[in-house]
């Protein structure tokens, strides 16, 4: 572990030693132009894309023009687990992750991916917009990992191949791909599934050659990744609400003058407000659009679900991440 950060530390030294120029603190060069690289996995078509490009262009104006944000879409480098390591180290500036595969990393964000933890939209809002929302997105910074904002991600629910999933026992016997998450697995597992990681960019391609039956996702990435060309049932059960987050390396951040690190942060809140108008209306033409596809849209009764996972919130009791559902429960 000690040899690990100090590996971490030298990293960050080197990188902040040839970067960043006028804009950055503490940085030999003196160049007039910061390039901040941001990966993710989803497509230039997604609203949360749309949100970060609105990001890139707030950072310019902002800036007068000496601040660009280059993104890097599709997994172009790596798959959201892979790019967060790279954020860890510096090798990236930033990274748009879904906050599952983050639970490896910072672990009270494994919240997000246990089933029918929010009320509905407005308790999710409150959450993440108050108190506990700044805290899970400071929660990384040990880690290497800043948060600046999140976006919305919608609601999962499962999508099929063969049969529609109107009730958990209809997952028995399916491998359902999930996001590289404990926890998703775990909520596969209790509600009768067989649950599969495979990274985003590979899941066109594993539904198609049937390594897994189905899969669970919100309508907008249901409908920009394709999967609806394969998958032809779609359950809103509506299980999760899993948010998206943007995240940037902290050796990044500190080398960053105070005024850099404000516009940065003002860029990404605009970029969440942004997004978060898009996104209703997304989500209504995704579901319109796949729908016209020849999708059939199941809406199915959620207590059966709600009741398969009960089970699962016990064996969290007693644990940080318990501490906090009961805390996110009390939400008013
Ligand atoms: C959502 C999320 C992505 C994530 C994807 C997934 O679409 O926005 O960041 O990669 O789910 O299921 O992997």
């Amino acid at each position: 572990m000690l040899k690990r950060r100090a590996f971490l530390r030298n990293a960050g030294s080197f990188l902040a030693a040839g970067c960043a120029g006028s804009l950055a603190s503490g940085c030999a060069r003196r160049s007039s132009r910061l390039v901040l690289r941001l990966g993710h996995g989803l497509d230039v078509s997604h609203p949360v894309h749309k949100a970060m490009e609105r990001m890139a262009e707030e950072l310019d104006v902002r800036s007068d023009h000496k601040i660009e944000v280059r993104i890097y879409p599709n997994e172009q480098l790596g798959a959201e687990r892979d790019l967060i390591e790279q954020v860890q180290l510096g090798a990236i500036d930033m990274v748009k992750t879904s906050t599952s595969p983050l639970e490896g990393f910072v672990p009270l964000t494994a919240i997000f991916s246990l089933p029918y933890v929010f009320r509905d939209e407005e308790h999710y809002w409150k959450t993440i917009q108050g108190p506990i929302g700044r805290r899970l997105l400071d929660a990384g910074e040990e880690q290497y990992l800043k948060g600046l904002c999140y976006y919305d991600a919608g609601s999962r629910s499962f999508y099929s191949k063969s049969r529609p999933i109107e009730k958990p026992a209809d997952l028995q016997g399916l491998k359902i791909r999930v996001q590289n998450s404990r926890t998703s697995m775990k909520m596969i597992e209790s509600m009768g599934g067989s649950p599969t990681p495979i990274p985003f960019g590979e899941l066109y391609t594993a539904l198609e050659q049937g390594v897994v039956d189905g899969a669970e996702n919100n309508p907008p990435s249901f409908h920009t990744s394709r999967h609806y060309e394969v998958c032809k049932y779609y359950s809103l059960d509506e299980h999760s609400r899993v948010p998206d987050i943007v995240l940037m390396s902290t050796f990044t951040w500190k080398r960053l003058s105070q005024s850099v690190q404000q516009w940065v942060a003002e860029a990404a809140e605009v970029s969440a407000e942004f997004q978060r108008e898009l996104w209703g209306r997304k989500t209504t033409e995704a579901l319109e659009q796949v729908q016209a596809a020849g999708v059939r849209i199941i809406r199915p009764d959620k207590a059966p679900f709600q009741q398969a996972v009960q089970e699962l919130y016990r064996e969290y009791n007693g644990t940080p991440v318990g501490d906090l559902l009961a805390e996110i429960s009390r939400v008013k």
